[in-house]
């Protein structure tokens, strides 16, 4: 039987991404994280395509698609994201990342970079995707279609503790201040925006632990 294709879509730090994983491997298929592939276009950005102000040249940054290779692999059991071949899964986990990431992500050109890739890797069935427009854009025919949220006051505790346990420093208010400004960039652009699709079960995980959310997810497999 072909294994499912499920695509976990929601606000930023509602848990997408370590929800995806813990089910992927309860299920034994693959858990892409596709915010990673924007964060890792944004800190190549960061890198190598700035203006003298600091600000990102996005002229440059298309310009210099072909000399982007994003790859997970398999690091002591851990899918992690490389960038030509070094690993930077913590810098996309950067404050500076994610200050910029919606901006490159709201871009025709790196949107339509990453579509194709994304939908490659959905072709066999046995995968889990997280990200923002999954369910509406890159797999509208999944199997199951999840949308999660919760109140903006939760997910800033949690992404706030997130930083701390990857030992990046964080302010609680600057977090906040950047989730509700990633929250409103990526639901009112043009392309592909956070949105929830009409056929997508939400799960308002403010009151539920990490476990109860999956156990619901699991649930709806299952049915
Ligand atoms: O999931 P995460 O918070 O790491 O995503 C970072 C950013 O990447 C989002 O705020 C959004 O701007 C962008 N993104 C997107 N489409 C996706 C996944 C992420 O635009 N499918």
């Amino acid at each position: 039987m072909k294994k499912p294709v499920i695509a976990i879509d929601g606000f930023s730090s509602t848990g997408k991404s370590s929800i995806s994983k813990i089910i992927a491997e309860k299920l034994g298929i693959v858990h892409l994280d596709t915010g990673a592939l924007y964060r890792g276009i944004t800190w190549f950005a960061l890198q190598n395509c700035l203006n003298e102000d600091q600000t990102i040249n996005l002229e440059q940054l298309f310009d210099s698609f072909s000399l982007i290779e994003l790859e997970f692999k398999n690091d002591n059991g851990e899918l992690v994201l490389f960038l030509n071949h070094i690993n930077i899964s913590k810098e996309i986990r950067s404050n500076e990342v994610s200050d910029n990431v919606s901006l490159i992500a709201k871009q025709k050109e790196v949107r339509d970079f990453l579509l194709q890739s994304q939908r490659n890797l959905a072709e066999k069935g046995g995968i889990i995707m997280d990200g923002r427009d999954i369910g509406t854009v890159v797999l509208p025919n999944a199997d199951f279609k999840f949308f999660l949220t919760a109140s903006i006051e939760e997910r800033t505790k949690r992404r706030y503790q997130e930083l701390l346990s990857l030992g990046i420093e964080a302010d609680e208010k600057q977090v906040k201040q950047n989730l509700v400004a990633r929250d409103k960039i990526d639901s009112e652009r043009e392309i592909a925006p956070l949105k929830r699709a009409e056929d997508a079960i939400v799960i308002d995980n403010t009151m539920l632990t990490k476990k109860e959310t999956i156990e619901s997810i699991l649930t709806h497999l299952k049915n």
